[in-house]
């Protein structure tokens, strides 16, 4: 009998920057489930890839003097080799740029040309000339274009369209009617109430203002655009009006996309209604995950908060990162990024929770036999072990169909936490004193050895390398023993365990020592901001796809910053504290004490008398036991200059900034 399929996708990135931490995100995600996936015995397609076309790439290629194809090359080595080091199993890498991806876009392109879906108008919107680029009025900065702040002008150009309004109605009726097709529940309402049921507006599809694309075949003037071309890597890469088809005959459609947040509306209004011009089926399943942040805002060059993989996964092996990564945050929810929560779960999880428990029992195996008696007896405490054993099992293989990743790992994490308990229960050094106890402590032992058997089978699909680590320490090869299957049926472990103690799995990390290295390594801000899509509605739409930063304000939220005029009359520094000043500052009639990080760059006497711009609603916090009750706005750029920033001209201090 032939395996059931499976099929699940990444989103394809854009190679206009360095992955950071928060892409890898969604490559782990996607990489344990086809892991689990493929231990479960089924035939996966795990594919991911990389998003090409569009202007910013363009640009960028003829900033760096190369053709778009030769910039483009380079950094997607750099993805392939990173995705390497994570030991992300992917079935298939897609790009854009491939021969086969180009000419099934035009294939489609040209055939809902043909049946009236795509159509020919104008697009009307706001040009920047020197950027050659369109924007919304709402993209705006201060009326002007929000990349070099120069006039735009209202401008006409042709454009191709894809009916989108079309397929409404039916997008409403199968979301109605397949609850599990958008994931998370909560991303579902959005789509709805947001987006669909307000009404759809016919999506623009090609470009004349750029080149970097895929020509429309029948017109050569226009480029595909942006999310036809992209979306369109899901069936390209299986084959879809292509000579030889069958990839796409087994596994579409897929089983799920796994996607950001902010992408879920591609995936889940144009993409359905392209894959309905096209009378094919809907995939299964978009599961929206959410963001890793960094103090609550998204990664960003700019803000110099992206984190870079290779330098963790350099320091801590890929393991510990994919498993911090599934483990902290809860998926579907944002979940906060920090080197001291990285820290901190590697020591407690790894090094202490299966660490502790791997390496104890081996060394007990080892020490009181080398190989366990056949002779062995059960303890009163063995039934609670093999139900717990059982009962989450079952759990996690329930929240792995659910990519509850975080909830899965959690699951084996009572088994190993239950199995540390076992070892302070049985007490096995006391029953090693007494030989008539040997039996005993044999059954003990077993029990250990088979509980981490199970569960280094449990976590391979998120750690895969460390299961391998565990079982030559057992003298256990990959098959009957390290099968799926094998975890529902406690004691498949002959009796007779060998057991050698190998190296230390997850050494204990030296925390202050390690967030010192890791700051010195933190990479610089970088003005060239990798694109994050996100898109707005208009009239007739155009997603432009180097779009704004997604963590975008309104004014509304700018104006519950407080900012006001202060004057430093004291300041001095904070002892044992090379970076920080302590200042008192004048703001109108108050004095508020503030801490800055600014010791570099200005003694105590030149910050004094100076005017400076305060944040002064920030929560007060405690900076080395001081009392901080505002903010000085200072600049900084990426030579490592630093300056505060003031007024430029007379004026009190108290004066509210805005
Ligand atoms: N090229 C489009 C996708 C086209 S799919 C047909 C795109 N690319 S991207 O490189 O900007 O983002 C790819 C994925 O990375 C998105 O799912 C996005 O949500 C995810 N992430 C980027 N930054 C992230 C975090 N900080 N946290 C979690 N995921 C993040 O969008």
């Amino acid at each position: 009998m032939s395996k059931p399929s499976f099929y699940i996708t990444t989103p394809i990135y854009y190679p206009s920057n360095k992955l950071h931490i928060g892409h890898s995100y969604t490559t782990v995600a996607a990489d344990a489930m086809a892991r689990y996936k493929r231990l479960r015995g089924y035939d996966v397609m795990f594919l991911t890839g990389t998003d090409e076309h569009g202007q910013k790439i363009e640009r960028r290629a003829a900033e760096d003097n190369v053709t778009p194809q030769a910039f483009v090359d380079n950094i997607v080595e750099w993805i392939k080799e990173l995705w390497k080091t994570m030991d992300i199993s992917y079935d298939k890498f897609i790009r854009t740029t491939d021969q086969e991806h180009k000419e099934t876009v035009q294939k489609i392109f040209k055939k809902l040309y043909d049946q009236g879906d795509i159509y020919k108008s104008e697009y009307e919107g706001l040009y920047c000339t020197p950027c050659e680029s369109f924007f919304t009025e709402h993209q705006l900065v201060d009326g002007k274009c929000p990349d070099c702040g120069r006039p735009v002008e209202k401008v006409k150009e042709e454009s191709y369209f894809f009916k989108l309004s079309k397929y409404q109605d039916r997008l409403i009726q199968h979301i109605e009617e397949n609850p599990n097709f958008i994931q998370p529940q909560t991303r579902q309402n959005e789509m709805l109430n947001n987006f669909l049921r307000p009404g759809l507006e016919d999506l623009c599809v090609s470009r004349t203002s750029f080149k970097w694309g895929i020509p429309v075949e029948f017109d050569p003037g226009h480029v595909v655009y942006v999310w036809l071309d992209a979306l369109s890597n899901y069936i390209s890469a299986l084959g879809y009006l292509q000579a030889d088809d069958e990839a796409f005959k087994k596994y579409w459609p897929a089983d799920v996309h796994l996607v950001g947040k902010e992408i879920v509306r591609f995936h889940t209004i144009i993409w359905p209604a392209m894959l309905m011009a096209l009378n094919i089926p809907l995939p299964k399943q978009v599961f929206g995950h959410g963001w890793l942040v960094i103090n609550g805002g998204k990664m960003s060059k700019s803000q110099g908060t992206v984190v870079d993989p290779s330098i963790l996964v350099g320091r801590y092996g890929s393991d510990a990162i994919r498993y911090f990564l599934l483990r902290e945050i809860a998926f579907g929810q944002d979940g906060n990024f920090s080197n001291e929560a990285l820290i901190s779960r590697i020591n407690s999880d790894l090094a202490n929770d299966l660490g502790n428990l791997t390496s104890r029992s081996i060394a007990m195996i080892e020490k009181y036999f080398g190989t366990l008696p056949e002779v062995q007896e059960g303890n009163e405490f063995d039934t609670d072990v093999q139900r717990v054993i059982k009962e989450q099992v079952a759990k996690m293989e329930e929240n792995m169909e659910k990519l509850f990743f975080n909830n899965a790992l959690e699951d084996i994490w009572v088994i190993i936490r239950r199995m540390n308990k076992y070892i302070d229960e049985t007490m096995p050094w006391v029953l090693a004193k007494d030989e008539a106890n040997k039996p005993k402590l044999a059954g003990v032992l077993y029990t250990l050895a088979e509980a981490i058997r199970i569960v280094s089978i449990m976590i391979e699909p998120f750690m895969p390398q460390t299961p391998e680590k565990i079982w030559v320490q057992f003298g256990i090869r990959r098959g009957e023993l390290t099968a799926w299957d094998s975890v529902h049926n406690f004691g498949q472990l002959p009796k007779a365990v060998v057991a050698k103690k190998g190296e230390n799995m997850f050494p204990r990390i030296d925390k202050e020592k390690e967030l010192a290295i890791l700051e010195a390594e933190a990479p610089t801000t970088d003005k060239k901001e990798e694109p994050q899509a996100v898109a707005k509605t208009n009239k007739k739409e155009v997603v432009k796809e180097e779009v704004e930063e997604v963590s975008e304000i309104t004014i509304d939220d700018f104006t519950k910053v407080q900012l006001k005029v202060g004057e430093v009359i004291a300041c001095e520094k904070v002892p044992k504290a090379d970076k920080l000043l302590v200042s008192q500052i004048k703001i109108g009639d108050e004095v508020r004490q503030i801490v800055s990080g600014i010791a570099a760059y200005y003694s105590p006497e030149e910050f004094v008398g100076k005017k400076v711009v305060v944040v002064t609603n920030l929560k007060p916090v405690k900076l080395r036991g001081i009392l901080s009750q505002g903010m000085v706005l200072c600049a900084s750029d990426e030579n490592g200059s630093l300056v505060a920033v003031g007024p430029l001209g007379e004026i009190i201090s108290g004066a509210e900034v805005r």
